[in-house]
């Protein structure tokens, strides 16, 4: 559905990807982790028409959508939810749902669907008249995605989904995505929380400074002996390097 192919993208003198290569196909759930700084949020602007690549090719659906402009993308049905989740603060819950449904050509369905979606977002129901700027962090970002999702995008993407929010909250954003995984909804999802978002995907890139150093499947890159030392910014056997095999797994946080 999405190919990123040798995409290089520079910020003036400096050089953000230095071609960097991807894939999502329908209904799969795609991790794109990396350390601070390696070039993820750089790749979903690329993809959404922010930023110019320098050179490479971007297809959605077999079609080329480099230099196409971000609201024609949105129409197209790739949604970015951006990090720092950007809803508006002083409308109500019920407005901002509204106006992610604003462009679908169905409006009878996507006022339906504003319903629909306070059900399947509890916290949301409970608080929809209320302004979205008195929301809770967890219950931003819940109304982001609800927001995104209701334009029924076909490829749907995650910047940091579950940055700044407490561990109980974390789970929340996770759980919603796990969701939409077992939905069938086609998600890439860049994270922090590097091995939950691993564990939770069909399959994963890694990236560090620009460019992909480890993509698989979940156990793949879990148990490569690359992935700690990806996020740690050693080189695996080098004097000091981390020993992948002696650090549990599941321990959530893997940040820079
Ligand atoms: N607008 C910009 N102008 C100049 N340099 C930029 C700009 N945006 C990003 N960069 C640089 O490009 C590189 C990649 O940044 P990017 O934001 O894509 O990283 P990231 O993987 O999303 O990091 P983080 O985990 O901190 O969000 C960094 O070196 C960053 O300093
Ligand atoms: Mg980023």
């Amino acid at each position: 559905m999405l190919a990123v192919t040798d995409l290089v993208v520079r910020y003036g003198q400096t050089t953000a990807l230095h071609g960097v290569s991807f894939a999502v196909n329908r209904g799969e759930v795609v991790a794109l982790v990396g350390p601070n700084g390696a070039g993820k949020t750089t790749a979903l602007k690329a993809i959404v028409g922010l930023v110019t690549p320098a050179s490479g090719s971007i297809e959605f659906d077999g079609a080329t959508i480099v230099k196409h402009k971000p609201e024609n993308l949105l129409r197209r049905g790739i949604s970015l939810v951006p990090e720092g989740r950007h809803i508006f603060a002083s409308l109500t819950v019920v407005e901002n749902l509204a106006l992610g449904a604003a462009t679908r050509a169905d409006r009878r369905a996507a006022k339906k669907d504003v319903a629909a979606f306070l059900d399947r977002f509890p916290a949301l129901g409970r608080r929809r008249r209320s302004q979205a700027g008195k929301l809770s962090g967890g219950e931003q970002q819940q109304l982001a995605i609800a927001r995104a999702l209701i334009a029924q995008p076909e490829l749907l993407m995650l910047d940091e989904p579950s940055l700044g929010l407490a561990p109980l909250v974390v789970d929340q954003i996770f759980g919603v995505v796990s969701e939409l995984r077992d939905a069938g909804t086609t998600v890439l999802l860049v994270e922090q929380n590097a091995t939950r978002a691993v564990e939770l995907a069909d399959r994963s890139y890694v990236l560090r400074t620009g460019e992909i150093v480890l993509e698989g499947d979940s156990q793949t890159v879990l148990n490569h002996e690359d992935f700690l030392a990806s996020y740690l910014g050693v080189a695996a056997g080098a004097p000091g390097a981390p020993v992948a095999s002696g650090v549990p797994a599941a321990s959530g946080e893997v940040t820079a």
